[in-house]
């Protein structure tokens, strides 16, 4: 039977309600049976799919996060910021009341792809967002797949995580199009030797990989690679090997979280007054910790997408509604969060409230608007994001701690695709 159009759905569903109407058919049937033995099956299986579709039916966001443990200031960030989005443009959209349902996974696998397992099955979530780690977006791409859920990816920033699931769509970020350009930077401000230091998973391997051949290209020359683990990490033995290759710069990628705890281990074994410049993806230089961080962080350039200090009008307004109901500052992952909002919502919209897993995934395909970070585009192809990438330098301003941009990118693809 094909698809009743808009609205339709609605009205037979609500004619087919009230129980005196379907007594009515039935004493009907008993006395016409063979002939409306068919009819009342047809009349069946419109309602039955019409009442599921109900467009009165709350619209379900099931965000897993990790809200604890090593990644937590990820769920902090980015559920303060979908809670934020629909203060600002209220919880209904095309007659749908949104339910936000977040769930923590701890920061472990099996934990995501259970609960998104859960959210799917038990509570009927119309979308899953968050992810809060590459691994996190694996375990639960298959599910999204299986239920053709859309799954949007407001953390995880490997290159290959879009490419886990048709229905992933993703409004963080990628390694590669954050790392591209510092190496050419590097390459053109007189630093010809570069050690690395990446935290040793999958977006830290992309972080080397692309930093490596970018700057090689350039004519700059790689002295050498640690990888730091992942759970717990003491830098220390890292970088006395940094330290004994003297290079003229080393190069970092850890995820977010970590940045704190590098710089503190970076200043105490004297780094900081050895000559080597620090460069490093926003990751390091987070703004959930980068005020704490002190002098040490001074002048470290660093290459990201979002910037708490991003100076547009747009961006402005939000910072200030997110610290005034915060009391702490956005980072790019609260970004994230807040556009990932943007994209639900607006789909739901163009669905007219119908959603729909496979009409929501193609509402999102193409979306473009303004971000707080700068213009951002929804690449209909790959589902990745595409955005403007800033070289900044760590400043002080008013008293504390911002990357200042010095540098723009226009409109950076993710260039772990572009094969
Ligand atoms: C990932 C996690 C982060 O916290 C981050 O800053 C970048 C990437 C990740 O696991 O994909």
């Amino acid at each position: 039977m094909s698809e009743p159009p808009n609205g339709t759905h609605e009205m037979i569903s609500r004619q087919s309600r009230p129980l005196s109407t379907i007594t009515t058919t039935k004493s009907l049937a008993m006395r016409h049976l063979p002939r409306l033995a068919g009819a009342c099956a047809l009349a069946l299986s419109i309602v039955g799919p019409a009442a599921a579709a109900t467009p009165q039916a709350p619209f379900k966001i099931g965000f897993i996060l990790p809200m604890t443990g090593q990644s937590a200031s990820t769920g902090k960030q980015i559920s303060a910021a979908a809670k934020l989005w629909l203060a600002q443009n209220g919880d209904t959209v095309a007659g749908r009341k949104i339910e936000l349902v977040i769930k923590d996974d701890g920061g472990v696998a099996d934990q995501t792809r259970r609960i998104a397992q859960e959210m799917v099955v038990n509570d009927k979530i119309d979308v899953l967002a968050g992810f809060g780690l590459t691994p996190l977006a694996l375990a639960a791409a298959p599910i999204a797949t299986q239920s053709k859920t859309p799954m949007v990816v407001t953390a995880a920033a490997t290159s290959i995580v879009t490419e886990q699931s048709p229905y992933i769509v993703r409004t963080s970020f990628t390694l590669p199009q954050v790392t591209v350009g510092i190496a050419d930077w590097a390459a053109r401000n007189k630093i010809s030797k570069v050690m690395t230091l990446v935290a040793d998973y999958a977006p830290g391997i992309d972080a080397e990989k692309f930093f490596k051949s970018q700057f090689t290209l350039d004519g700059g020359q790689i002295l050498g690679d640690v990888r730091t683990p992942l759970r717990s990490p003491d830098f220390a033995p890292f970088l006395q090997k940094v330290a004994d290759a003297k290079p003229d710069a080393m190069f970092v990628f850890l995820p977010s979280g970590q940045g704190a705890a590098f710089m503190k281990q970076f200043a105490e074994r004297g780094l900081d007054k050895s000559g080597i410049k620090l460069l490093a993806t926003g990751d390091v230089t987070d703004d959930d910790q980068l005020n704490d961080m002190g002098d040490v962080a001074l002048g470290v350039i660093n290459s990201h997408h979002y910037s708490a200090a991003h100076p547009s009008e747009t961006n402005k307004k939000f910072v200030a509604a997110f610290e005034a109901a915060n009391h702490f500052r956005p980072n790019f992952m609260a970004v994230a969060g807040y556009d990932g909002m943007h994209v639900i919502t607006n789909a739901l919209a163009t669905t007219k409230g119908q959603g729909g897993g496979d009409a929501l995934l193609a509402a999102m395909k193409g979306q473009l608007f303004e971000s707080p970070r700068g213009q951002i585009l929804i690449d209909a192809q790959t589902r990745d994001i595409v955005q403007d990438v800033y070289i900044r330098r760590v400043e002080r301003k008013d008293g504390q701690l911002y990357n200042i941009e010095i540098n723009v990118q226009k409109a950076v693809k993710d260039p772990g695709k572009l094969k």
